[in-house]
């Protein structure tokens, strides 16, 4: 049997204390699935007095990192502090220490996951990250290992549990959203401060590891465009249902060449297998975090409460779906104690070296604006209810070739009387020219109040 493997946990909170308790209570398990023993050596956390749930022996408990990254019996550093200060130096300071490193920390990897990974590779270390992404579905091994005969040419991801709460709620139990929010709050599922999670942020730090893996590019948050849920009308979650539709946050990668549902510009139509493509019709991709509407049979439409999924649209494989509990202690801590056994066994060096992540080594994708991917789209209006107002926004959608599938409007009396909401449903249109028509919209003296609209997923 190989030597021990020593761990050091720096941050023993939701995460941390999961992982402490798996590495104490299932040793005889962890050492093997890894050919070796598996041993907690140092637990670094803020307040050494602080009462733990997890029984970790209190001497080694402390609130020096350094003493435990440089401690000779550890071999792994997990960063389970979260922030992107502290958490990068201490990233830093093991990988210059000679350490492997495990992080759950998606705002980290986002924000500087190009350095963090020279650091590893100059050390000839290597950094883990499953649990960063969708807590314990094992996405960051289906896309770059399981899938890696493919190449990926789309994902569909709802990857923040909070938000998918709070629309189901909204969408099944006629909730508003600020009802919504305090009970996923009320029940943990939601954060003091749920910013982050509501207005798409956290989904799109995600979203940027999901693609660095899929497509080589290295998205900085800010080129990723993102809209999230927190401004979203219980309105249009009705006139979504009366349509057929259910709405859901989804983080989207979008290639020039993919032959899925939606098509981006360049790509096929449906009938027409991605697999046929040549690489060459591969060559950029749009990312974005926005609520689309999706048909309620739809596989992502079904996913509901805090879970999270993620489709996985690859050349050859055609589609694949990942679902699970996209957070919270024991999901997380069982992905973060999976990457510590694939240290254990050695096979993630080996990927980590062969992968070549966050490389500037580019894989031939360019980040384009979500503006070149075709789309259908809802269109919610608040209008004067007159004659002529329906003739004018089909003229300025035809000036912009844009052709409506369908037109809801309600009576005056059944929708509480003037302005009255004007829902349009449009054919496949390029999202720049449904912006450019939608400009011209909101500056018609008959339209009340700023158009609303969301992509449509079919
Ligand atoms: N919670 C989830 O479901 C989840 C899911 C996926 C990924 N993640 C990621 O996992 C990471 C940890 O999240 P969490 O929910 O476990 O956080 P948490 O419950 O707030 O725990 C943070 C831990 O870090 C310690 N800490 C904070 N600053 C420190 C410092 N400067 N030095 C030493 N220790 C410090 C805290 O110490 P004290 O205990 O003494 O305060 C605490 O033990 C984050 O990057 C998060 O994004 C979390």
């Amino acid at each position: 049997m190989l030597d021990t493997l020593g761990i050091a946990l720096i941050g023993c909170g939701t995460v941390g204390g999961g992982v402490a308790d798996i590495l104490l209570r299932h040793k005889d398990r962890l050492a093997s699935r890894s050919g070796r023993p598996i041993a907690l050596r140092r637990v670094v956390v803020r307040d050494t007095s602080k009462l733990r749930d997890s029984a970790i022996p209190k001497e080694l408990i402390s609130t020096d990192h350094a003493a435990a990254i440089h401690d000779p019996t550890v071999h792994v550093v997990v960063e389970l502090i979260g922030g992107t200060t502290t958490a990068k130096k201490v990233v830093l300071d093991a990988l210059a220490a000679g350490k492997h490193v495990v992080t759950a920390n998606k705002a980290l990897l986002a924000d500087a996951g190009h350095e963090l990974f020279e650091a590893a590779r100059k050390a000839e270390r290597c950094v883990c990250f499953e649990a960063a992404v969708a807590g314990g579905v094992p996405i960051i091994r289906a896309l770059g290992e399981s899938l890696a005969a493919n190449q990926v040419t789309a994902i569909q991801g709802i990857l923040n549990g909070t938000s998918n709460f709070i629309l189901t709620a909204m969408a099944e139990r006629g909730m508003s959203y600020a009802v919504a929010l305090a009970e996923a709050q009320k029940l943990g599922y939601a954060e003091a401060d749920p910013t982050l999670d509501v207005d798409g942020s956290d989904a799109a730090h995600k979203l940027a590891v999901l693609a660095q893996i899929a497509f080589g590019v290295a998205a900085r948050p800010h080129e990723i465009q993102r809209q999230g849920i927190d401004t979203l009308d219980a309105m249009d979650i009705r006139f979504a249902d009366e349509l057929g539709y259910t709405i859901k946050l989804l983080a989207e990668a979008w290639t020039s060449g993919e032959g899925g549902r939606r098509k981006a510009e360049g790509g096929k139509d449906e009938t027409d297998s991605a697999f046929r493509l040549p690489p060459s019709a591969l060559n950029w991709v749009a990312l974005h975090v926005a609520p689309v509407l999706l048909r309620h049979t739809d596989l992502l439409a079904q996913v509901r409460g805090a879970y999270n999924a993620i489709l996985v649209h690859g050349d050859i494989v055609g589609e694949t779906l990942y679902q699970g509990p996209g957070a919270g202690r024991g999901p997380t801590a069982s992905s973060v104690v999976a990457d510590i056994i694939d240290i254990a066994v050695g096979r993630a060096q080996r990927t980590f070296a062969a992968a070549q992540l966050w490389s500037t080594a580019n894989k031939g994708f360019a980040i384009e604006p979500a503006e070149r991917v075709r789309s259908r789209f809802y269109l919610r209006l608040l209008v004067a209810d007159k004659p002529g107002v329906l003739a004018d926004v089909t003229r300025i959608l035809a000036d912009e070739e844009i052709s409506i599938s369908s037109v809801v409007q309600h009576e005056a009396a059944e929708s509480g009387g003037s302005p009255v909401p004007l829902v349009i449903v449009t054919h496949y249109a390029e999202t720049g020219r449904f912006k450019t028509a939608l400009k011209k919209i909101n500056a018609l003296a008959t339209v009340a109040a700023p158009a609303v609209f969301f992509s449509m997923g079919d």
